[in-house]
């Protein structure tokens, strides 16, 4: 019998899953697992790298026993993850040797902000198509090497291996210590601010001025390509693809055109917009990325607005705060009053993304009197996402000159429908949503899938695009207007929190 599925591993913020797909791009089975978030002090987020793996190997296993199937039935995997977290390890013993720092964590702000020199934020923008900030991979490996005892002498010795989480997981799935493959894909890479857009090489002088020794950095790959054969749970199975999960999105929402764009709502949301073989630069506050890069085709860039917190937000309201017991219940709460009640929440907890890009923002809720209800403030909660989304619609608009005609959505927050109307009263443009609304690994998926010639091309992934839900906008012009202002004035609120001498003690 011939293998006819694909796997992808989705390596995401808060769980790990494995969904294996049929040749039609319908999902046979899922398997998922969560990870501990670990938050040492205020504005650090954590992972063990270690458990992460464990979790990998379980839902693998997991997903093939409930389709009843073996590794012989899987032609390929793909892999996808959260972007930008950053795992250095023992290339001799396989362990990691400090937690992960993950995206979201803001311990390399005042480093940032010393990298930027006398230029400021938009140092390495023209190489990396990113402003020097937090988020990214490069400051968070020499905060490692410059807080962990002793590693900067064993990185510069060559012992020492940098990876996001595909280089962490391809690694591993590969041998480890035992030949595992060193690599990485071009979107991961754009991530790291080490990465030259252009040549799609690492920068060195760039690395040199970050402080990263070249000798860690994995070999930059293609998207879509075997990488190597699996050992262990998919002993014999091709790993044939690696993106970030919003690449990956963007993949698996088939927005293969110029011009095509998705919008995903998970922990945070990302609007990734198709600019094909061109690098747009943004002056608009977006980055710029590659969106990915099949086999030795040239690579497809992509615009980006990153929003740091949306679903974390209402995990926040769950688990911090215990309004809610699940995230759906926000619908619920939402839906006992008519509106905001004038209230505005800005989560701004780690810092401001897109497209304003101010670490020193943290987060506000304003307006409050007393009239205002816990369902006033779960109104908030989802008006946040749609106000963000907002404002990366527009910045998008002008930097590309593209003007939305409807928005593709995908991720977790999808499966509400009050946000979803939302999105399209605050947008003024229809929302829809595909059949399959997990196409973050549709698209590892997709990848892996072209790689070893189970799809054809791109145009069978396309005919497997269908629409399930569409929402359109229903709120008139004057309210639109008046809620936007509100919004921005919440905005302001969040500036200039963090001053220089508030800064967190390190290590
Ligand atoms: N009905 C809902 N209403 C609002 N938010 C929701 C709802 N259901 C899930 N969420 C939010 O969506 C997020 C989960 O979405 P999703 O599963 O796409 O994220 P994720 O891909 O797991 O995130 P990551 O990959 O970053 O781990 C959570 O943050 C959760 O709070
Ligand atoms: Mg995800």
């Amino acid at each position: 019998m011939t293998a006819s599925y694909i796997a992808a591993i989705d390596q995401g913020t808060t769980s790990s899953r494995c969904i294996l797909f049929g040749a039609d791009g319908r999902i046979v089975a899922v398997e998922q697992q969560e990870h501990a978030q670990i938050f040492p002090q205020p504005g650090w987020v954590e992972h063990d790298a270690a458990e992460i793996w464990t979790r990998v190997q379980a839902v693998v296993r997991g997903a093939l026993d409930k389709a009843g199937l073996t590794r012989e039935d899987v032609r390929a995997v793909g892999i996808t993850n959260q972007r930008e977290t950053t795992v250095l390890w023992d290339r001799h013993t396989g362990e990691p040797v400090h937690h992960a720092i993950v995206w979201q964590d803001t311990r390399t702000e005042a480093l940032c902000r010393e990298l930027g020199r006398n230029v400021g934020q938009d140092r390495f923008r023209r190489e990396t198509g990113l402003p020097l900030a937090s988020y990214f991979a490069g400051p968070k490996i020499r905060w490692l090497l410059d807080n962990v005892e002793g590693l900067r002498e064993r990185a510069e010795a060559g012992d020492i291996l940098f990876g996001t989480m595909d280089t962490w997981l391809i690694w591993n799935l590969t041998g480890g210590v035992n030949g595992g493959r060193h690599v990485t894909d071009v979107t991961n890479a754009s991530r790291t601010l080490l990465m030259n857009l252009h040549t799609l090489e690492w920068d060195e002088r760039i690395a040199e001025s970050i402080g990263v020794p070249m000798a860690m950095l994995p070999q930059i790959r293609s998207s879509a390509e075997v990488y190597g054969e699996a050992v262990g749970v998919l002993a014999g199975v091709p790993v044939a693809a690696a993106l970030g999960d919003q690449q990956a999105a963007l993949f698996g929402q088939t927005c293969f055109d110029v011009g095509e764009a998705k919008s995903t709502y998970g922990t945070g949301t990302f609007l990734l917009l198709n600019t094909g073989e061109r690098i747009v630069n943004s002056y608009h506050g977006l980055l710029t990325t590659v969106g990915y890069r099949i086999g030795d085709r040239p690579p497809v860039y992509a615009l980006e607005g990153s929003i740091a917190v949306t679903g974390s937000l209402v995990q926040w309201l769950r688990d911090q705060l215990g309004i809610i017991s699940t995230a759906a219940e926000i619908e619920t709460l939402a839906g006992t009053v008519e509106d905001n009640g004038g209230a505005y929440f800005v989560p701004a907890f780690s810092g401001l993304f897109a497209p304003y890009w101010r670490s020193d923002a943290r987060g506000v809720i304003t307006g409050l009197t007393r009239y205002v209800t816990k369902g006033h403030l779960a109104r908030a909660v989802l008006e946040a996402t749609a106000w963000q989304t907002r404002e990366v619609v527009d910045a998008m608009q002008k930097d590309s000159g593209v003007t939305l005609t409807a928005l593709k959505v995908d991720g977790g927050m999808t499966s509400n429908n009050l946000l979803m109307q939302n999105i399209a009263d605050v947008l003024n443009v229809p929302v829809e949503r595909p059949y399959v609304a997990e196409t973050t690994a549709l698209g590892a998926a997709y990848a892996a899938g072209l790689a070893v010639g189970f799809w054809d091309g791109l145009d069978t992934l396309r005919a497997n695009w269908h629409r399930a839900a569409e929402w359109t906008p229903r709120m008139d012009a004057a309210t639109r207007e008046h809620e936007h202002r509100n919004w921005l004035k919440a905005v302001e609120r969040t500036m200039g929190w963090i001053e220089q001498d508030d800064e967190q003690p390190q290590l």
